[in-house]
């Protein structure tokens, strides 16, 4: 089998939910810029948390197919298995921040992932996001959009080569949601693989090698950015965003 994330006929229910995702079928290679983009509700972060094993092992629901992560089926490790190799930036960074300082946080999945140099992982991790001399600040009294670079850091940090952001930009100005692309684009150029949930079309354009469209828990569209996007009729009818026509 290929290295990547592959998704075999996957379909999932939630517990106590009517949602499902049907008939997931997926290759994304190792290295690419891969956007998901849907409405709310279609399904994106159910999808998502099926790349490191939280769907099935921390949510419940009902499984169908499989989930292969560099040729390792999600279902048969847990999820300490693919914490090192996926990094997860949730859409709430108050969730993922307890920790009283920066350094703190940061560390906590070092230590997790019984990894060594702490420290100079941590400053390499804070210069990358612009926010070296950070490390004894408390997390609680940042922005919001500090925080959650705080949660790309720890991902930095620990050097995972799988970033999965959902919706990060959604609660960013314009100027914090270029810087955020740029460095997520130059972490691509190092051979990150970065899968990011966006509704902003224009930003997926721009920014990704790859698309895929969910409505209602199945997907819509798949490929290369340019050629999903250019299928205006059909985004349209989803209620997805056109994009801007390059100048
Ligand atoms: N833990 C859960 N239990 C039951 N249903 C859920 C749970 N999480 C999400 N859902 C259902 O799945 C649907 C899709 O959710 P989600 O994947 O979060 O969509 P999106 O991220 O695209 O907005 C939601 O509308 C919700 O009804
Ligand atoms: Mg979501």
């Amino acid at each position: 089998m290929k290295n990547g994330i592959i998704f075999d006929n996957v379909s999932f229910a939630h517990k106590n939910g009517l949602f499902q995702l049907e008939n997931i079928n997926l290759y994304i290679p190792r290295g690419i810029f891969c956007g998901i983009t849907g409405i709310n509700g279609s399904g994106k972060t159910t999808l998502t948390l099926l790349i490191n094993g939280l769907i099935p092992h921390q949510i419940r629901g009902t499984l169908k197919g499989n989930v292969y992560l560099d040729n390792v089926n999600t279902k048969e490790k847990p999820v300490s298995y693919f914490a090192k190799s996926v990094g997860m930036i949730f859409q709430n960074p108050d969730f993922m921040l307890f920790n009283l300082t920066v350094k703190e946080e940061i560390e906590f999945g070092l230590k997790n992932l019984k990894l060594n140099n702490h420290n100079l992982r941590i400053k390499e991790a804070l210069k990358i996001i612009n926010l070296s001399g950070y490390e004894n600040r408390d997390p609680q009294t940042l922005s919001f959009g500090q925080k959650q670079k705080i949660c790309l850091a720890a991902v930095l940090a620990q050097d995972s080569d799988y970033i999965v952001l959902d919706e990060p930009t959604a609660m960013l100005d314009y100027q914090s949601t270029v810087d955020l692309y740029k460095l997520l684009k130059s972490l691509n150029q190092q051979g990150k693989t970065i899968i990011v949930v966006e509704h902003d079309t224009d930003f997926l354009n721009e920014y990704t090698d790859q698309t895929i469209v969910l409505n209602q828990g199945r997907i819509a569209l798949k490929g290369k950015t340019k050629a999903v996007l250019s299928e205006t009729k059909k985004l349209e009818q989803i209620g997805i965003k056109i994009p801007r026509l390059e100048l």
